[in-house]
């Protein structure tokens, strides 16, 4: 696992963005999959701007998204559907045909789950995923306790996760209990791994992930399994890490790495 700390949410931003568009341009017409929350957001601006100051192209690009509430309608508000939309693909230039977000709303969820799954395979996997980590360790909804093999999937998120969540709804009760979420194997799954984390609320979770044992209870700690995870923190977020000095080091010792 690579652990890059940068001093500001800007500028972590940057480094996650450059990676999507290093893929990019040596892969026209790789797959990534998205994420959604604030963390992102950053992020998706800096490949906005990329593609409209620097000509970075979607037109062959396959997205897949990595959850969605149960019972919000693609036009809601808060829908993951409507971030997406509204935070990313009305601003660059993605077939409508090649963007994959889960239903809220299917009438049989089995069956949307296996599909999806199919879905990504036939497009070739994952390329990139973006992640982002809730504050009990989460990524996408695999709340603590989902399997670490876990598939996509209805999760009923955790009482935690609906009160950090409920910033966004104009009441708690108004946030969706479940969720339509690809799995923990699923996300291994992705050829590379990039989870941004920024804000002390995040410090805990993200030591947890990066340092402590890998474990359901936490399950973004399952990037520790996989070849190819870089996570960008900002200072605050970077907060309760033991090893910081050695991620500094390898930062500044990684320009005159030899070549691989
Ligand atoms: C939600 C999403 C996650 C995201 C998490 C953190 O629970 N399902 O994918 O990582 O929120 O969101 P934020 O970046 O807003 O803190």
């Amino acid at each position: 696992m690579e652990v890059v700390v940068l001093p500001t949410y800007a500028e972590m931003s940057k480094a996650a963005a450059q990676i999507v568009a290093d893929v990019l341009n040596t892969k026209p017409n790789a797959v990534l999959g998205m994420a959604t929350g604030s963390t992102p957001l950053g992020l998706y601006q800096e490949l906005v701007r990329m593609h409209r100051e620097e000509g970075l192209d979607f037109t062959q690009v396959t997205t897949f998204n990595l959850d969605e509430y149960v019972g919000l309608r693609p036009n809601h508000s808060q829908s993951y559907h409507y971030f997406m939309q509204e935070n990313f693909f009305k601003h660059v230039n993605m077939a409508a045909g090649n963007i994959y977000i889960p239903s809220g709303t299917t009438s049989n969820y089995r069956s949307f789950c296996e599909w999806y799954e199919r879905r990504i395979q036939e497009c070739g996997g994952i390329d990139v995923q973006i992640l982002g980590i809730g504050s009990d360790g989460h990524i996408a909804f695999n709340e603590p306790g989902s399997s670490l093999s876990s598939r996509t999937r209805l999760k009923t998120l955790a009482q935690s996760t609906i009160e950090d969540n409920a910033r966004f709804f104009e009441r708690k009760e108004d946030v969706p209990i479940y969720a339509i979420t690809m799995g923990v194997g699923t996300i291994l799954e992705a050829r590379t791994l990039v989870l941004c984390a920024s804000g002390q609320n995040k410090a805990a979770a993200v030591a947890a992930m990066v340092e402590g044992p890998v474990t359901s209870m936490n399950t973004a700690s399952a990037l520790q399994l996989h070849p190819e995870a870089r996570v960008f923190l900002d200072e605050s977020a970077a907060g309760h890490l033991k090893m910081r000095e050695y991620y500094d080091w390898v930062k500044k010792m990684k320009p005159g790495a030899p070549k691989v």
